[in-house]
């Protein structure tokens, strides 16, 4: 019972992996929040309370505590209610999950602007606001714990994402700074960027052999997976853990490198734009981060 004790947010919780991180940490003993519109995968249409009732009911029927709140994450005074719901249910707040998310795919050059502020405002926005109005309960108590949901499309970059992948890796630094910010007051904040199998994935194209092969390895990582990692970052046995980058795919977990200067190059007289072209390319460009995913953490067969 690692979270006896504990209250948790956990945002879009009504389906996919915040369902499974919110399943368990009812499970680990934590008192739950689940909140969710019940939107649609672009955030357009009809909203719904259903999805979160439904996790709801599975966690009442376990034996835990939860309660269903469907304000978005997308605006101040609705994320400030989300926080009020758990202060109002469960006395205060200790766990934070930035999970909620939804995807508007789209080549960056008919990339529109509603497309990417839609984007923008349910992750880096919601992810700020929902974190803020928790922060002054975390820092009153002198504690808790942030878990924020990055992605790879952030940290390595992915084809048709702009807008996702500049929240993703927004929500990293927003994740860094906090980290940084509240340690003074005993709160940490880490990020995983998860694999699962969701409605979010169920898009990516499968037309060639090659694609064929990623999701039929996509689909072995069922959501729940991401769950444990969720569930220690939250608990005090992670209390010396802050400010870092996790992954969870299938049973393997890994850790993104924090950037930092890689290879560098010196003229003591200075550069000009010929000599950075002549000699300091060369040597910076061994390093250079390859654009083509595959070359990076998707060459490697999940264990
Ligand atoms: P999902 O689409 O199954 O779940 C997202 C949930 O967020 C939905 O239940 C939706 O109703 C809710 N939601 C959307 N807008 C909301 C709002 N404004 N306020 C409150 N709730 C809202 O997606 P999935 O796959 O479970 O993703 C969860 C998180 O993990 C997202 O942040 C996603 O970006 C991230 N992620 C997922 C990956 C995957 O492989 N599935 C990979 C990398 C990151």
């Amino acid at each position: 019972m690692m979270l006896e004790g504990k209250v948790a947010i956990v945002t879009g919780a009504g389906g996919g992996i915040g369902r499974e991180i919110a399943l368990a940490m009812a499970l680990a003993g934590a008192k739950v929040v689940v909140n969710d519109i019940g939107a649609s995968l672009t955030g357009e249409g009809e909203t719904s309370a259903t999805p979160g009732q439904q996790t709801q009911a599975i966690i009442e029927q376990r034996g835990g505590q939860a309660v269903v709140n469907t304000d978005s994450v997308s605006d101040w005074e609705s994320a400030k209610r989300i926080v009020k719901t758990a202060v109002d249910a469960f006395g205060k707040v200790d766990i934070v999950v930035n999970n909620a998310g939804i995807l508007r795919d789209q080549i960056f050059h008919k990339t529109s602007p509603e497309e990417w502020l839609a984007v923008i405002n349910v992750h880096l926005n919601g992810s700020f606001f929902v974190s803020r109005a928790a922060a002054e309960h975390f820092r009153a108590q002198g504690s808790g714990a942030y878990v924020h949901m990055t992605s790879t499309s952030g940290l390595i970059g992915n084809f048709g994402q702009a807008n996702y992948s500049a929240a993703k890796l927004g929500i990293a630094a927003l994740s860094k700074s906090i980290a940084l910010d509240m340690q003074r007051f005993g709160v940490r904040s880490n990020c995983i960027a998860p694999f699962a199998w969701s409605r979010m994935t169920s898009s990516i194209p499968a037309e060639t052999p090659e694609q064929k092969a990623r999701v039929e390895k996509l689909k072995r990582m069922t959501p729940e997976k991401n769950a444990p990692l969720a569930v220690f970052l939250a608990s005090d046995a992670a209390k010396d853990v802050t400010g870092q980058i996790f992954a969870a795919r299938n049973n393997e977990l890994f850790l993104f490198n924090q950037p930092r200067p890689v290879r560098s190059a010196h003229r003591s007289e200075g550069w000009t734009p010929e000599l950075i072209a002549e000699h300091a390319l060369p040597a910076l460009k061994a390093q250079f981060m390859p654009l083509d995913r595959s070359a990076d953490v998707f060459a490697w067969d999940p264990v």
